[in-house]
């Protein structure tokens, strides 16, 4: 099956599920799609192009730039060190997510953290380190088990980056 083609750039303005509250003071971008029952809070930013799938709360502190995929249930957070007694805002801690990453469904992502362009976080991981650019992380501490492709696939496995990112899935050189 030939590999699908990519989206076109949308400069729509963002769809919002009913139940997605958007808070005044947030950022949302064209082409951005916001799932059902998200909230995306005062001081967040949603960049264009983003795609938050449902059950998803994006926090002051968290930055999503273009093209970012939010899978279900994703977890953010501003305060690495919380007590309801001392309360940290507005000194959040920062997340920084680079464009075209996936984040997938159910990641917990322990702010401060950066994660790297085109980087994938697997289905159920728990981030507390920076990810490198086109990394694919999992588990619990999250660790690099892998390399994706722009196309989101595997194309290299093991910590050492591939010295080219050949993909078979979508065929680019
Ligand atoms: C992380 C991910 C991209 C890896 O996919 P892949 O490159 O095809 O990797 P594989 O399935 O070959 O797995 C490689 C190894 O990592 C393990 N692994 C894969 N995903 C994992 C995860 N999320 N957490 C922990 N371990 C994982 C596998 O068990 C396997 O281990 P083994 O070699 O000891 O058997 C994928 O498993 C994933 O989590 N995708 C996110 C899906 C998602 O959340 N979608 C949401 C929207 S639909
Ligand atoms: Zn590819």
């Amino acid at each position: 099956m030939p590999f699908p083609p990519e989206r076109p750039r949308s400069l729509a303005v963002p769809r919002l599920a009913p139940s997605a509250v958007v808070e005044p003071g947030a950022v949302v971008d064209v082409g951005a799609v916001v799932g059902a029952f998200c909230l995306v809070a005062r001081g967040a930013v949603v960049g264009p192009g983003c795609r938050i799938q449902s059950h998803t709360s994006v926090w002051a502190g968290v930055t999503l730039e273009a093209d970012v995929f939010v899978g279900p249930s994703v977890v953010f957070t501003n305060v690495r060190h919380p007590r309801a007694r001392y309360p940290r805002a507005p000194e959040w801690d920062i997340t920084h997510v680079e464009r075209e990453v996936t984040l997938g469904a159910n990641a917990t992502l322990v702010a401060p953290v950066r994660i790297g362009h085109h980087a994938v976080v697997g289905a159920g991981a728990v981030v507390t380190r920076d990810v490198p650019a086109h990394a694919v992380v999992a588990g619990n501490p999250a660790r690099v088990i892998g390399w994706a492709c722009p196309c989101g696939e595997t194309c290299a496995t093991g910590t050492t980056p591939p010295k080219d990112f050949r993909c078979d899935a979508c065929s680019r050189p």
